[in-house]
């Protein structure tokens, strides 16, 4: 979808694709062959690089990315792995670039009636989200909700200005 929308951007997409990633998306020969089929349907494979890592340790040197998007990852990870990778999106964007943190909603219902909810963590309000992501370094700008989804967008800070005397 980001690359739909962004029709000049490059984009990495990262994912650990190992078993968590079968167990949302059905087993597959390779996972990445499975992304890749997707991203080839969309007609965006030319722009898209496909990275296996964790993201409790990118393997990204610092500010590198304009943006950084997660989809409903990050409730796979507990507390330490959360501050770990809020850390390392914070390390790799650039200073002034965004970061789009996308969530699953803190809706009762959703774990009744979705199966793939049970692997999750628990759910927490963009309350508990602002203070993790300004640890981090981010600044929050916006924050909402879409069905199933809570969404925080956050920019990180600039870097200091080096003043002379
Ligand atoms: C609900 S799926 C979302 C996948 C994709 N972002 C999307 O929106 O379709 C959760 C994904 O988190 C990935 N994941 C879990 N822990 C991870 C980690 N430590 N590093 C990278 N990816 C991880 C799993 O492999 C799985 O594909």
């Amino acid at each position: 979808m980001v690359l739909k929308a962004r029709p000049r951007a490059t984009l990495v997409a990262l994912d650990l694709f190992g078993e968590s990633f079968e167990q949302h998306f059905g087993p597959s020969q390779s996972p990445q062959q499975t992304l890749l089929a997707n991203l080839e349907a969309a007609g965006v494979e030319r722009r898209a690089t496909i990275v296996t890592a964790d993201m409790r340790k990118l393997p990204f040197e610092p500010s590198t990315f304009d943006a950084i998007v997660s989809a409903y990852v990050f409730e796979h990870l507990n507390r330490e792995g959360i501050q770990t990778s809020l850390a390392e999106g914070a390390r790799v964007v650039k200073p002034g670039g965004d970061f789009l943190l996308m969530l699953i909603a803190k809706e009762p219902w959703l774990q009744y009636t979705f199966g793939p909810m049970l692997v999750h963590q628990g759910f927490h309000g963009a309350e508990w989200w602002t203070p993790r992501l300004q640890e981090a370094g981010f600044q929050v700008l916006e924050e909402g909700t879409r069905p199933v989804t809570l969404y925080l967008l956050a920019r990180r800070a600039q870097a200091p200005v080096a003043t002379f005397h």
